[in-house]
């Protein structure tokens, strides 16, 4: 079995289970994405949500992208890991007033606004403030992303975004509040994408609402798109490809969207900025025999990487102890009292025995994030690995 590169002997001295974050593959991939923007007016948004632990923060601000937060709590983590407020945008269908008022007063860039209710209501605060909000209409699209149905987001049975049937009223509203600044459009059609064509279809969709948009009575300029987040990455092969395919996903917008000069292009990248440098680091406690399968008993749960469970999705799992015994097929699964504990079944792995320190690989999006303490199980912390050297 191929494993990536781990300093075994100090993990192995690290108590089980937590995400262990490869620094070197995170700079690696900043350095990618930085170098295939060249366009002045393009901007990239780390979207917080997939990964908000400190040092990966600090470490993407450094890289000069901004940030795209869906929470109060993300836009403060955000100022705090050194994100110029001016690059932060700030998305989400139900944004509280607590949250819009902090947001204002901190002169965020921009808000992706989701209904015309919320735009009242900041609009409300921010006169309430004697400022100004600046906005973006997330527009839903109704493209279908071809991903997992739970991370669908761009079709019109979804929660989000104004339907296009909406789109020109809440443009003039925008156009008409007095504490309003109109500057475009947001979107985002899903999560793991991984073929180019539904965002080549989002780009044709946008030159369009573009046109119509700027027809309108009150004659509005769409000055900033932004496109969203959602370029997949290869969950099999994180060994072979740890860098997304950037420039595939740049060179759609490059291809199809009909950007004037003056017009901005935003996206809101999360999963492929941070998934391939983290990892959740487990052991195996029993090494069980059914009838007809055999089971890897992890000190893992489900409570720290739900993805298996909620998604049915795939991360690849290395014995890093015994990486080159022959194959064995397991099914491993976790501790928690659920049937649904389980990360992969029927899974080719070398011979697998107590004690033996695993890799579940692609975890540093949507992993730590998303870990609660289910079964009263501690969250499982994590190892940055510039502290190990
Ligand atoms: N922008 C917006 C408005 C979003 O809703 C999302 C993700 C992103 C950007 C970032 O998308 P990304 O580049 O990471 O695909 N927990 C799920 C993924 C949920 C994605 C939610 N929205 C998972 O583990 O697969």
């Amino acid at each position: 079995m191929i494993t990536g590169h781990f300093p075994v002997a100090q993990l192995n001295a690290i108590p089980t289970p937590f995400y262990y974050y490869d620094m070197d593959i995170l700079r690696e991939t900043l350095h990618v994405l930085t170098h295939e923007v060249t366009e002045p007016n393009w901007h990239v948004h780390y979207a917080v949500k997939a990964c908000a632990t400190e040092a990966i923060l600090r470490t993407i601000a450094n890289s000069g992208v901004g940030a795209d937060c869906v929470s109060g709590g993300e836009v403060k983590a955000a100022i705090e890991a050194g994100f110029p407020t001016d690059k932060i945008v700030f998305a989400g269908v139900a944004k509280t007033d607590d949250e819009i008022r902090y947001a204002l007063t901190q002169h965020i860039f921009c808000f992706n606004v989701e209904s015309t209710e919320e735009l009242t209501v900041i609009n409300d605060i921010a006169h309430e403030l004697n400022l100004t909000a600046r906005v973006c209409l997330r527009v839903n699209p109704n493209i279908d992303a071809h991903t997992h149905a739970k991370i669908t987001t761009g079709l019109k049975e979804n929660k989000f975004g104004i339907s296009i049937s909406a789109l020109p009223s809440a443009v003039e509203m925008a156009c008409l509040l007095h504490n309003i600044d109109f500057l475009g459009l947001h979107f985002h059609i899903g999560s793991q994408i991984t073929d180019m064509a539904p965002f080549a279809q989002l780009a044709q969709r946008i030159n369009q609402l573009v046109e119509d948009i700027e027809n309108l009575p009150c004659k509005p300029v769409v000055q900033h798109i932004n496109v969203g987040g959602g370029l997949g990455i290869l969950y099999e092969h994180p060994n072979h490809f740890p860098i997304p395919n950037f420039k595939a996903y740049f060179d759609t917008w490059r291809q199809h969207l009909h950007l004037r000069p003056d017009q901005h292009l935003h996206c809101e990248l999360g999963r492929s900025v941070v998934a391939q440098c983290g990892n959740l680091m487990t052991r195996v406690l029993y090494v069980k025999r059914g009838d007809n399968k055999q089971f890897a008993i992890v000190d893992a749960g489900m409570n720290d990487l739900i993805r298996p469970a909620l998604y049915g999705a795939f991360h690849r799992v290395e014995n890093l102890t015994h990486p080159d015994d022959d194959e064995q097929l397991y099914d491993i699964v976790g501790p928690v009292c659920e049937s649904s504990d389980v990360f992969v079944e029927n899974y080719a792995i070398s011979h697998v025995q107590r004690g033996d320190l695993l890799a579940m690989r692609s975890a540093g999006a949507y992993g730590e994030i998303m870990a609660s303490q289910y079964n009263l199980r501690r969250l499982p912390g994590h190892v940055i690995s510039d502290t190990l050297k």
